[in-house]
């Protein structure tokens, strides 16, 4: 199903915006170009530790190995403009969640969610933080990055945002 009228902005969010929301961003990109999804794509961190950083190289070897090159990406920090910039905001864990309502501004109109909420029968879990993993986490991490960015992409072609 193709969603070419489809207009929509999605970020997705995790701690440090070097492992997991980078290979998330890629996902859904890749995804949103298939499907004829006409998206603003972009990834950010809860913590601005990395903030300038390139994702880490387990992530950019596990993109590589599926076709993605994301040396590119830069890490940044959530800020509050993203909260009205965007239609969805999704987090890869519980903690990014509340993280996420804890500090949304007021004015906030982005839809909150957490990646693996797109996947039938993994809602409400977490994308587990690969960083203090062995590299095989990074192929997890992919794949579940995978089937959100599907999931994400099936239901905003069926809400039309
Ligand atoms: P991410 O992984 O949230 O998936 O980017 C992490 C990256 C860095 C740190 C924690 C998690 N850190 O503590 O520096």
């Amino acid at each position: 199903m193709k969603g070419k009228n489809v207009r929509v902005g999605v970020l997705f969010v995790c701690l440090g915006n070097i492992c997991r929301s980078p290979l998330a961003e890629a996902a859904f990109r890749a995804e949103a170009e298939e499907r004829g999804i006409d998206a603003l794509v972009d990834s950010a961190g809860t913590g601005g530790w990395h903030r300038g950083d390139p994702p880490d190289p387990r992530s950019r070897a596990v993109a590589k190995r599926h076709g993605v090159d994301i040396s590119s990406y830069r890490a940044r920090q959530v800020a509050d403009a993203d909260f009205t910039r965007f239609d969805h905001i999704v987090a890869m864990d519980a903690a990014n969640l509340r993280d996420l309502r804890r500090i949304a501004p007021a004015e906030a109109t982005a839809r909150l969610s957490l990646l693996l909420d797109h996947v039938a029968g993994r809602e409400g879990q977490s994308v587990a933080d690969p960083y203090y993993e062995a590299d095989a986490a990074f192929g997890v991490t992919w794949a579940e990055a995978v089937a959100g960015a599907k999931g994400l992409a099936d239901s905003i072609i069926r809400e039309g945002r």
